[in-house]
This record gives structure tokens, sequence and C-alpha cells, in this order.
């Protein structure tokens, strides 16, 4: 069976930790509130002279490194991030400049907090339709620039946080699926009609103007959030998509040894655990001192995964993530 598998993963987290206490200086709002709320403690910020792509390749390198490949093994990137460096390009491109590797396929994902669903989705297909064979796939936002640090946006503003994460995908020969590592599915979904619950409206070439005073003076440039909406449908949709994905490879929850869904908030994970009926101790999570790093949390919790050793070779690993779109999806992978 020709498939993908994760040959390496890594990630990176900006040195400076902005607290929830930090934030209280900022805007009213109180480590209690955020705690309670989202279970954060803490996020990672850039300094002001950072970069999305300088995220990536930080995280790139080291996924690169547990592989033991060099850059110039990879084939194709796809770079997942709701945060570019510029409008465009996409972000694969100047990740692709940063790693000197001209000439190899390279593309954006813009499908927010369920971007390296999508953005290993596609690895995968274009490993098993044998268009590429070494592809690096990166998660890497920076939401600190982006965001309303006054109490007009403490809803939002206190829920994010920067970094990155990276994986490096190859072409696998299976003949035990029970044993070789590899991506058993992935599953993608969207509902549109909820584009404008979690959204970042200006600037955009659906005013007069791509970018105009009047959309700074009402704050469009700052993410807006029906935060109820995005709760009811995300408790609903990862777990059903881990449902899925479980379903069509004839498994139930007991055979899944470890679970990473995507970190947007503590009340959220702990509902769809619920509903899949999946043990704490099963399940990876970063959130208390990362935030939501959307794009890269995936990444980040496989390698914080690895790295503390509870995800090892061989294992069986359920991930999910809902976000922005609204977009979900989720993967199963032997590890
Ligand atoms: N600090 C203090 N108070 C705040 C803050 C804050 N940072 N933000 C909002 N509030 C206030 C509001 O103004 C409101 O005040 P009011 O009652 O006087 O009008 C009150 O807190 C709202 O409180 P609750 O209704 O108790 O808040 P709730 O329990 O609904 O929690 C939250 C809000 C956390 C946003 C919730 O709706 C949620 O978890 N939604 C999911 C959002 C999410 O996770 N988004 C992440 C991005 S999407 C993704 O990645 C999937």
């Amino acid at each position: 069976m020709h498939r993908s598998r994760f040959i390496g993963i890594g990630s990176y987290l900006p040195p400076r930790v902005v607290t929830n206490d930090d934030l209280a200086e900022m805007m009213d709002t109180s480590d209690e509130w955020i705690k309670t709320r989202s279970g954060i403690s803490e996020r990672r910020w850039v300094e002001p002279d950072v970069t999305t792509t300088d995220l990536g390749l930080k995280a790139a390198d080291a996924a690169l490194d547990s592989a033991g490949l060099d850059r110039s093994d990879i084939d194709m990137i796809v770079f997942a991030t709701l945060s570019p460096d510029h409008e465009f390009p996409g972000n694969a491109c100047f990740l692709q400049a940063k790693l000197d590797l001209p000439g190899i396929p390279a593309i954006d994902v813009r499908q927010q907090c369920t971007g390296f669903v999508y953005a290993t989705s596609i690895a995968d297909a274009m490993i098993r339709a044998g268009n590429a064979s070494t592809v690096l796939v990166v998660g890497a936002e920076i939401h600190s620039k982006g965001l309303d640090l006054t109490t007009r946006g403490r809803d939002v503003s206190v829920l994010f946080g920067d970094g990155a994460g990276a994986a490096v995908m190859q072409a696998t020969e299976v003949s035990d699926p029970a044993v070789d590592s590899h991506v058993l599915s992935t599953h993608l979904h969207a509902d549109g009609a909820f584009a404008e619950a979690l959204w970042l409206p200006a600037p955009g070439m659906a005013y007069e103007k791509f970018s105009t005073s009047a959309q700074l003076e009402a704050g469009l440039q700052y993410p807006q959030m029906d935060g109820r909406a995005v709760f009811v449908n995300a408790v609903t949709r990862m777990p059903e998509a881990v449902e899925e994905a479980l379903a069509a490879n004839d498994l139930t929850a007991d055979d899944i040894d470890v679970f990473v869904f995507h970190q947007a908030n503590m009340r959220i994970i702990e509902a769809a655990a619920h509903r899949l009926g999946a043990p704490a101790d099963k399940i990876v999570n970063t959130i208390d001192h990362t935030a939501n790093t959307t794009a890269a949390t995936l990444p980040i919790c496989l390698d914080e995964a690895a790295k503390s050793g509870r995800l090892e070779a061989g294992m069986l690993v359920a991930a999910a993530a809902f976000g922005s779109g609204f977009t979900w999806g989720s993967m199963i992978i032997r590890w």
C-alpha cells in the first residue's frame, strides 16, 4: 500500500511569555475570568521584527532535524496560516525562499484552526498520487500583532497566542497496517454559512477600496467572533469528525492511544472528549501555556507529546480541529 507517514515533527514558541495578569494591565480582564472560561494561563508573543515565516522556518528546521533529513530532501511545501506575512504571495513562497528551495511547489492553506488538518490531507493526497515524496507541512501563526488589546477586543484577544509547528511527511510502502507508520485517513468539512461567525472583516476586496480609514475606525481589522456560535458548533463538529474517522477505519475510541484536539478552549476540549469517551490521560493539551495558535496548534501538540514520551512509534493518534469558516476535520495516524 502506497501511503504517507509522519517522519519528523517540530515546533517553535517565541520566548516572550505573556500571562493573564499581563493582559489585565492592558484591558479590563482577569486571570480568573480567562482561566475559568478557557483554561489558558499564558501565551507567547513575538517581538515586532519577527514574521510568521520566521516562526515557520524554526519549526521546519526542527521537524527536519527530527526526521534526520536536509532541507534539500523536501519536494513540496504546504503552509497553513491565517496570519501570513503579506496579503500575497502566500507564506509557502516566503518560507521556500528562506529554505533556499527554488522550483518545488509551494501551497498556502487558509483554513484557520483546521488549517493543519487540511494541509496534512493535501500532502497525504499528493504523496498517495505519486506527485510528491517528501512534503514539509507547516502551521504557523502570529496573532499578537493583529489583536485589539483594549477592553473592546477582550473576548477574542485573551484567547490567542503565537507559535509554529511543522511535520515532514514522506511516502511509504505499508505492508502491515497494524504496525507500520502511516496516515490512515483524513476527513475535511466546511460550512460557509457561518463565515461571519469568526472572521477578520477588513481589509478586503468586498469593500469599495481594499483598505480605508473608515475600516480602521470601525475596528474591522480585528478578529470578530460570535463566541456562543463557535462554542456550540465546535463541541458537536469535532467529536463528529473523530467518530467519522473511527468508523472509516473500523476503529473505536478505545483503539486510540493519543487524542489531539484543536486547542481553542479547555471547555470545548472537555466536551468533545466526554462525547467520545476519551479518557483524560490519552488527551494531549497545551492550551494552558500556548493559548489558541490556530493552524500551529496540532503540530505543536504532536511535537510536545513526542518530546514528553507520550507519543511513540506505532501508536494510533486521532486528531481533530474546528475553526473559522466554519471548517472542521479529523485524521487518524499510525505514528
Ligand atoms: N475578560 C473579562 N470579561 C470578559 C472578557 C474577558 N476577556 N471577554 C468577555 N467578557 C465579558 C463579556 O463582555 C460579557 O460581559 P456581560 O455579561 O457584562 O455582557 C461576559 O464576559 C460574557 O460572559 P459569559 O457569557 O459568561 O462568557 P462565556 O462563558 O460565554 O464565555 C467565551 C465566552 C469564552 C468566548 C465562550 O463563548 C467560548 O468559549 N466560545 C468559544 C470561543 C473560542 O474558543 N474561540 C476560539 C477561536 S475559535 C476556534 O479556535 C475554534
